[in-house]
């Protein structure tokens, strides 16, 4: 083997990295960051947060975030290639920072330890059959129907409507709802913040795989944080992610509790509440805005299917 060759600069989108924290707000692995060298600018996300490092101590300690000040090791995926050296080989080529992606403040001082062997030995597999010609066997347009608002704001009793309508007219689609999917998929997250993030990143990655197969599929989670919206928006096309606010506010929500938890929120029994002690990033700029204090489901469903059917030609 030629160890030259090996030592030369090479390209990898995923490493083992040190990152300095900086940021007031804490780290959310699964989050996506921008991360910036001297001579790129691309996405990362913190896939696996290794240990923390106690400055002057030689210890490693098992901890699930970093705050500010802290040092900890983890591994990166990027969305890019980049062309890398370890910080080690050479300190300038192998620095990087990373920024937050809304406001672009600096949130972490980063250091490459080295590029992790699955990102050079994994390659992406063409396939013969491609989503056109799953969606033209359908004869339908595949996207997904991304329904975000407060627990209680109607999401899940307006996408069994949405999908009823969809399946008598002959669609075929699929619906993914918070309380069923942390059954199975996402058994194992709780409502951190952390915990959210990774819900909706893997929510994202599914929708993304069915719609892939040519489906119509709607999520119906609370997906509180803008820029996990933001993150599952951009795994797709032009068109394809429809974004729609469940809007109902809060009092209305605790006034309806049909599962009883503003109840044992209030009363204290539930702890990072959405709404209470755990926040809602409202968003911005949906395709579809739902009023739903002053609409039925049933015509908070049909509104959502006139979109579909007129702006799409559906
Ligand atoms: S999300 O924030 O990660 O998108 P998701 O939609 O999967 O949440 O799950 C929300 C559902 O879990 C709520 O409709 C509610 O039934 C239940 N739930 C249990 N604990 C909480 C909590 N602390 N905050 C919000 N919802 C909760």
């Amino acid at each position: 083997m030629n160890r030259r060759n090996e030592n030369q600069p090479q390209a990898a989108d995923q490493f083992e990295v040190e990152l300095h924290w900086k940021s007031a707000a804490e780290m959310l692995p699964g989050r996506s960051y921008l991360l910036q060298t001297a001579a790129s600018t691309t996405t990362a996300t913190i896939t696996k947060l290794k240990y923390k490092i106690e400055a002057g101590k030689n210890l490693h300690i098992a901890i699930n975030t970093l705050h500010a000040n802290e040092t900890g090791v983890c591994n990166i995926s990027l969305s890019d290639e980049i062309a890398f050296d370890s910080y080690q080989d050479n300190p300038s080529s192998g620095c990087f920072t990373l920024l937050d992606k809304t406001t672009q403040a600096l949130v972490a001082d980063g250091k490459i330890h080295h590029s992790l062997r699955r990102a050079t030995n994994i390659h992406w597999q063409a396939l013969a059959i491609d989503k056109q010609t799953r969606a033209a066997l359908k004869k339908q347009r595949p996207c997904v129907l991304w329904l975000t608002g407060l627990s209680a704001a109607g999401k899940s009793t307006i996408a069994n409507l949405i999908e009823k309508n969809l399946v008598s007219t002959g669609k075929h689609s699929y619906l993914l709802d918070g309380d069923n999917v942390r059954h199975g998929l996402n058994r194992d997250l709780g409502f951190t913040d952390a915990d959210r993030v990774e819900n909706i990143r893997r929510v994202a990655e599914t929708a993304k795989l069915m719609v892939d197969a040519g489906l119509i599929v709607i999520t119906s989670f609370i997906s509180p944080f803008r820029s996990e919206r933001e993150m599952a928006r951009g795994l797709f096309e032009e068109q394809e992610f429809i974004e729609v606010f469940i809007d109902a506010p809060l009092t209305i929500c605790e006034q309806r509790d049909p599962k009883g938890l503003y109840k044992k929120a209030r009363r204290g029994q539930i702890k990072n509440f959405t709404g209470f002690d755990s926040p809602y990033e409202k968003p911005e700029n949906p395709e579809l805005h739902i009023d739903t204090a002053a609409l039925s489901a049933q015509e908070a469903a049909d509104q959502i299917i006139s979109y579909l059917t007129g702006s799409r030609n559906d």
